[in-house]
């Protein structure tokens, strides 16, 4: 091993967890070297109707066909509920805690089976069929992982929307998808705030009736503060009420292993976000394999992961992979100091978590919360801390490790994307030591490959593009409706291998360390922003000509958006109009996605050929004049010292 600061797995840890050091490189090597019963051997962690014969996969190359198992029939929702009803009906599957500390409810397996059958009753005596796209705009409430799980039973397709979308990219994500029918709620609850998520719905809504795409058939609205909303007659209905009278029996739908499970939506360097396509049996495979081997799930764990189901991260480890392990998952309504400091750590004692995973940007705030709100806690339940989103910074590491875990607690560091349906590279805890800020080693079955400038793999330690080289069971199989965007983004700057869009380095150890975006998409505290998106979104407003986002590094958030605007001829700049450009982005994407800095500008530095040199916008941002690098290749180099000079003011 190399000097880095090391954390080696426990004794304790190696004797008793699912997979040792022994146990990682058989299985890397069978996945490797025998793909075909690796994988059908562990497609035995699912409950088939029918097992498949055949592994599969398929190559990077031509169209990019990917398919697994895909002779097996199966049903997710019968995964995650009915085949743990003969050993632990009773038992919690899921614990809802609300952003109000008294209100919590446990919901058993056969609560949530039932509840999940009434719901999938309701949707089939509204018209949705096998392949149908349902999509939701929810909190975080039970009824958002019911929904899922409805859809899952009846063979729909459910298009989850973060519940912090504005009302214009809920309009985008219902007319590219073709959702018929949404499930929202009547407000959500943030920080002692309300969030009106059914006037948001009813906006998107009328913006899809006025371009005559009216698809959406239906409107079930769930009661969760209880604040009157208006309801459109024939098209609204009470989720509660519907659900209350349908019947509890639900029998769940035969689907093919590559019948398509979810699309989830999400931000890349250019365009309109896309629709990431998961399909039945792989994605399920990965989401439970991963839960289980990284985080060593062991029955009566009680999981906490704190992600939105609105981000994929919500979706593998709140509700698939937890549940398919038959573990009790946590859903959680608040924020971390809401009503006050350590509400994340009294959380975790009152419910007694084993497994916690959170983003690098909320334990870097929590960081600076006053240490006594921790330390009022004993967090002794703990056992395997998580990481996840964007790289974590070894101060924020060995915070997380040294006091929320005490020491005792591996921390995972995991990466992946909502492409890649589940963990990729991470340290199984019981077999790979630790190093504060790196992602350590592939999962078994997993072939990272680095590609250097030349686009070709680099071997040993090196620094380069982070690909894949071989399918894997999670991988996303193409872009809604678009299927030559998914082999464009993913398989043609490199020939042969998927690109993930991160770079990476790789150390003596073969360890990995992700670097971050090489491409234009931007990751402010965990969450993805394309600078495309951003820069339509600043288009849409009256004053603006044109704009350049650039990501900058930001303390807690990891990365804010810093925003270089050119206005219209004739818009004159006034007091404030920095900042209600800012609002004006925040109300088309979501107050995630407003940028920090916002600056006027009469030009931008582009090349001679009009392309608008970002490296050099973020280097003017960051205040690092010296580093600017080579500006003669600029239609007009003068733009540079101007913006220096106008950020100086
Ligand atoms: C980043 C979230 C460093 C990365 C699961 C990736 C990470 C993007 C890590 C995917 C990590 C995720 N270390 N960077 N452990 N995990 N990322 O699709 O840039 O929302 O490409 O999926 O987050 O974000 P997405």
């Amino acid at each position: 091993m190399s000097d880095d600061m090391i954390f080696h797995v426990k004794p304790a840890l190696a004797a008793s967890a699912h997979v040792n050091a022994s146990r990682a490189g058989l299985m890397g090597n069978h996945a490797l070297n025998d793909p075909e019963p690796f994988w059908l051997e562990q497609a035995r962690r699912l409950d088939w109707e029918r097992a498949p014969q055949l592994a599969g996969g398929g190559g990077f190359g031509g169209d990019t066909r990917v398919s697994w198992f895909a002779d097996g029939t199966l049903n997710a929702s019968v995964n995650c509920l009915d085949r743990h009803l003969a050993d632990r009906a009773a038992e919690t599957a899921l614990i809802w805690q609300g952003e109000d500390e008294d209100a919590s409810r446990r919901v058993s397996f056969r609560e949530l089976h039932e509840d999940v059958c009434r719901l999938a009753n309701v949707l089939k005596s509204l018209g949705i069929e096998r392949g149908d796209r349902v999509a939701t705009y929810l909190p975080m409430v039970v009824e958002g992982v019911v929904a899922m799980l409805a859809c899952a039973r009846i063979g729909a397709v459910h298009v989850v929307m973060f519940a912090g979308l504005a009302a214009p990219g809920i309009a985008g994500r219902l007319r590219d998808s073709g959702a018929v029918l949404l499930i929202t709620a009547d407000e959500g609850r943030r920080g002692g705030k309300r969030l009106p998520l059914k006037a948001a719905a009813d906006m998107a809504l009328a913006e899809l009736e006025a371009d005559g795409a009216g698809q959406v058939r239906s409107v079930l609205v769930v009661a969760v503060t209880g604040s009157a909303v208006p309801m459109r007659p024939g098209r609204d209905r009470d989720y509660a009420a519907l659900v209350r009278s349908a019947d509890r029996a639900c029998a769940p739908e035969v689907m093919a292993a590559e019948d398509p499970l979810l699309i989830l939506y999400t931000s890349g360097s250019t365009g309109a976000p896309k629709g990431v396509l998961h399909t039945t049996a792989g994605y399920l495979l990965w989401a439970s394999l991963t839960q289980a081997i990284v985080f060593d799930h062991r029955p009566g764990d009680v999981f906490w992961c704190t992600a939105d189901l609105g981000w994929v991260t919500g979706h593998s480890y709140v509700v698939y992979g937890p549940l398919a392990n038959g573990g009790t998952t946590l859903l959680f309504e608040g924020t971390p100091s809401w009503p006050s400091p350590g509400r994340w750590w009294r959380e975790i004692d009152r419910h007694q978590v084993s497994g916690f995973y959170t983003a690098p940007t909320a334990i870097r705030s929590l960081m600076r919360d006053d240490p006594s709100a921790l330390d009022a806690t004993s967090r002794q339940s703990l056992r395997v801390l998580g990481s996840v989103g964007e790289p974590i910074n070894p101060e924020a590491w060995l915070w997380y490790y040294g006091r929320v875990g005490g020491g005792r607690c591996p921390v995972v560091d995991t990466w992946w994307q909502t492409e890649t349906g589940g963990i990729m590279i991470a340290p199984l805890p019981g077999a790979v030591a630790q190093k504060p800020g790196s992602a350590t080693r592939p999962l078994p079955g997993v072939c990272p490959v680095l590609v250097g400038g030349d686009g070709q793999p680099l071997e040993g330690e090196a620094e380069g593009h982070l690909c894949l080289e071989r399918s894997w069971p999670g991988q996303a199989r193409t872009i809604w409706g678009d299927h030559d965007r998914y082999v464009q983004t993913y398989f043609s700057t490199y020939p042969g291998y998927y690109f993930s869009g991160d770079g990476a380095r790789r150390d003596a150890d073969g360890y990995y360390w992700i670097t971050g975006r090489v491409d234009d998409v931007i990751n402010v505290s965990g969450h993805r922003i394309g600078s495309a998106e951003v820069e339509a979104a600043f288009g849409s407003h009256d004053a603006v000509a044109e704009s350049a986002v650039v990501g900058i590094p930001h303390d807690i958030k990891g990365q804010s958006l810093a925003a270089f605007v050119i206005l219209k001829a004739g818009a004159a700049g006034r007091p404030g109009l920095e900042a209600e450009l800012a609002r004006h982005v925040g109300q088309e994407l979501g107050r995630y996605a407003a940028p920090d800095l916002v600056v006027l500008t009469d030009d931008l530095p582009k090349t001679r050929s009009g392309k608008i040199m970002r490296r050099i916008l973020r280097k003017i941002a960051t205040g690092e004049h010296d580093e600017l690098g080579d500006v003669s290749t600029l239609a007009d180099p003068t733009v540079v010292g101007a913006l220096i000079e106008k950020l100086r003011r």
